[in-house]
């Protein structure tokens, strides 16, 4: 039987409602255009175009796996973020929109400083070091080298596998030159990583760590628990529990006035912001909401 455009579409949009998919609409729309290497005007302009055999084939292979739970951007491989298209794959959590804010807050806070740029060369005086923790696949570390063209930055991972895409996004943005990725836990202080003999030289440190808690498993939407990785999602049986460690290693790495921008859980905000107070060293401690109003971002100053 041959198929044309607008057929496919209304049969994968069916198959993927009956399977209770979210926003199966678009799930069957970016498949298409991802099978066929279009974009949405063209499917839409050209609803009587026949599929192929071929394609026909490809692109129900795909709804299927997408019907059975996996996410689409694992099946495409792609997922925008901070208007920057970056690689996925199962190897690394799939950027959230959210996360966007910590580049909001970092880059507000930087502006706040009135950075002085060398009248020579342009670039800020002296230039900016950054480390992102647990970079993923690289989104708040390429974004942030994207915004801010003379930052050095460090990403750290403690999967390789995670960091492997990382490094092919900072290549695909040509920002690979001033990214050093570093396989270790957290930013290495307690071991033999090039970050631990570091002096508190940091200017900006980001991260998204994982942060859900271990009894929150079962809450998860499919896709997430069963096809995002392990070690991006869990924090521990608390889910917060990597936020002490990681505000500790800041605190030694970061230099006097250098910022620390955090996401943060859901219900996470309270814990968080009393472990910058408890250890005394940071100052200027703010909360940022995300758009659904829940606290996404905390930010503080190394005193
Ligand atoms: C929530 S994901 C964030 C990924 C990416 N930064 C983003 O925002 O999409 C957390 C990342 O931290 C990494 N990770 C988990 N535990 C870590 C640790 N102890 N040290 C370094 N990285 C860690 C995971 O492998 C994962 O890539």
């Amino acid at each position: 039987m041959s198929l044309d455009v607008r057929a496919a579409l209304k049969e994968a949009m069916a198959r993927l409602r009956a399977a209770q998919v979210p926003s199966h609409t678009l799930a069957a729309e970016l498949l298409l255009m991802h099978v066929l290497g279009r974009d949405r005007t063209w499917l839409y302009t050209n609803p009587e175009s026949a599929l192929n055999p071929a394609a026909a084939g490809a692109y129900f292979a795909l709804v299927a796996r997408r019907a059975a739970g996996e996410p689409t951007q694992y099946l495409t491989g792609k997922q925008e973020f901070w208007s920057l298209e970056f690689e996925v794959t199962p190897a690394v959590l799939i950027p959230r929109p959210e996360t966007e804010h910590v580049i909001e807050v970092a880059l507000d806070r930087l502006g706040a400083r009135g950075i002085k740029i060398d009248m020579i060369t342009g670039a800020p005086s002296p230039p900016l070091h950054v480390a992102d923790v647990g970079t993923g696949s690289g989104c708040l570390a390429v974004a942030l080298a994207h915004e801010l063209p003379h930052a050095e930055i460090i990403a750290t991972d403690i999967s390789a596998p995670a960091l492997d895409i990382a490094r092919r996004n900072a290549v695909r943005h040509a920002v690979a030159d001033r990214i050093q990725f570093i396989e270790c836990d957290l930013l290495g202080v307690s071991s033999n990583s090039p970050l631990a003999p570091r002096p508190a030289s940091l200017d900006l440190i980001v991260s998204n760590p994982p942060y859900i808690s271990l009894n929150e498993s079962a809450t998860l939407p499919r896709e997430v628990r069963d096809h995002e990785p392990y070690a991006a999602l869990f924090g521990g049986p608390t889910g917060v529990e990597i936020y002490a460690r990681l505000i500790g290693e800041a605190g030694a790495l970061l230099r006097p006035g250098g910022i620390l921008v955090l996401e943060l859980g859901y219900n996470s905000s309270d814990e968080v912001r009393k472990m910058f107070h408890v250890q005394r060293s940071w100052a200027n401690v703010s909360i940022t909401n995300d758009l659904a109003g829940i606290p996404r971002v905390i930010a503080a100053e190394r005193i």
